[in-house]
């Protein structure tokens, strides 16, 4: 017996449970001293690309005087101070940089790191884009992968959602009716047949961040959006499906990944033709989509010689894993 809930459940309750979520309360920080590394707090290049490619599209374009920048999920901080080093001082001065955080502790990082400079925090979107009257860069780095996400699995020539089974044992999964509905909202192409599936194959949709776009996306007038994460275009289903949680750098897949609710990372690859549709869905153009290599050496040719750097944007490594999505909103005059 025990209590069953479904994956996406156990993925919001575990992560951001108000009092025990892992991302509320109990992340201990970024890095590679910290819970996990991501690439804004192993290398300034992705900060450096991110001002480079804000300065080249913001420039002629009367909505970045001054620019309003909002990030989500600023980590540690890290990408915030590199994007801001890497302007010049009168673009810095013209900079104003809201950081929309869900987490306590990582809050108080980003303000002790950024201490003295022109920052701004918000509980949410919607009251980050009224501070920038809607006009507005956001920039997010591996949040997407953070969002709870619904895991499907083909059984018995049917897909079926996956839950979990708590109680006083190690947790075991269970096969659920899914939400059809909801899904064919948001991934409609989907729900149909990606692939031939063999029995078990498994992937994830991360419809709670398609909804979580269509509540404050609305209010976006005119702008960009900059989303960094690893996954790709049309991800297949596979045995194991992506879900994976992280507890002190190792890596734990299968009901492993359910152990330790608020205590172990959770995450999910994140399938970039469901972002580019989902942003087409409130009226955005994509305006580029590639791997983050790519984007890298476009806007910081002149980098990449540090190891780190190379293995950011070496295909075969990080720059193959992570994707970057540029989507826009043009002012209607
Ligand atoms: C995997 S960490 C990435 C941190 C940082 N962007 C980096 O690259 O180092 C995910 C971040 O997203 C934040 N987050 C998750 N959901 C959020 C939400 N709905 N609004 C704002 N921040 C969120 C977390 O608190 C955390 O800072």
């Amino acid at each position: 017996m025990g209590d069953v809930v479904t994956v996406e459940q156990f993925m919001r309750f575990a992560l951001y449970h108000p009092r025990v979520g892992y991302y509320v309360r109990h992340v201990r920080g970024v890095g590679p001293r910290g819970d996990f590394a991501t690439a804004p707090s192993l290398s300034p290049i992705l900060g450096i690309a991110v001002a480079r490619w804000l300065a080249g599209h913001g420039r002629g374009n009367r909505l970045f005087r001054p620019w309003h920048v909002i990030e989500v999920g600023a980590g540690d901080g890290s990408l915030a101070l590199a994007l801001s080093n890497a302007l010049g001082p009168l673009a810095r001065a013209r900079l104003s940089y809201h950081i929309v955080e869900v987490s306590h502790p990582l809050r108080e990082i980003q303000m002790r790191r950024l201490r003295g400079r022109r920052f701004r925090w918000h509980d949410d979107m919607n009251a980050a884009l009224a501070a920038c009257r809607g006009r507005a860069t956001i920039v997010a780095n591996e949040v997407a992968d953070a969002f709870p996400a619904v895991q499907w699995a083909w059984s018995a020539g049917r897909w079926r959602e996956v839950g979990v089974r708590l109680g006083p044992g190690h947790p075991e999964e269970v096969l659920l009716e899914p939400d059809l509905e909801r899904a064919r909202r948001w991934c409609p192409d989907r729900v149909r047949l990606p692939g031939h599936p063999a029995e078990g194959d498994r992937f994830e949709m991360h419809l709670s961040y398609a909804e979580w776009l269509a509540s404050w996306v609305p209010a976006l007038s005119e702008g960009a959006i900059l989303t960094m994460d690893y996954g790709g275009e049309n991800l297949p289903a596979q045995p194991h499906g992506s879900i994976r949680a992280y507890w002190h750098h190792q890596s734990l897949r299968g009901t492993d990944a359910y152990l330790r609710p608020g205590h172990q990372d959770l995450t999910a690859d994140v399938d970039f033709s469901d972002l580019r549709r989902w942003g087409e869905m409130q009226g955005l153009r994509t305006e580029w989509t590639g791997p983050q290599g790519e984007f890298l050496r476009r806007w910081v040719p002149d980098r990449a010689r540090d190891s780190i750097s190379a293995f950011l944007t070496d295909p075969a490594g990080a720059g193959g894993a992570f994707r970057v999505l540029d989507q826009r909103r043009a002012a209607v005059r």
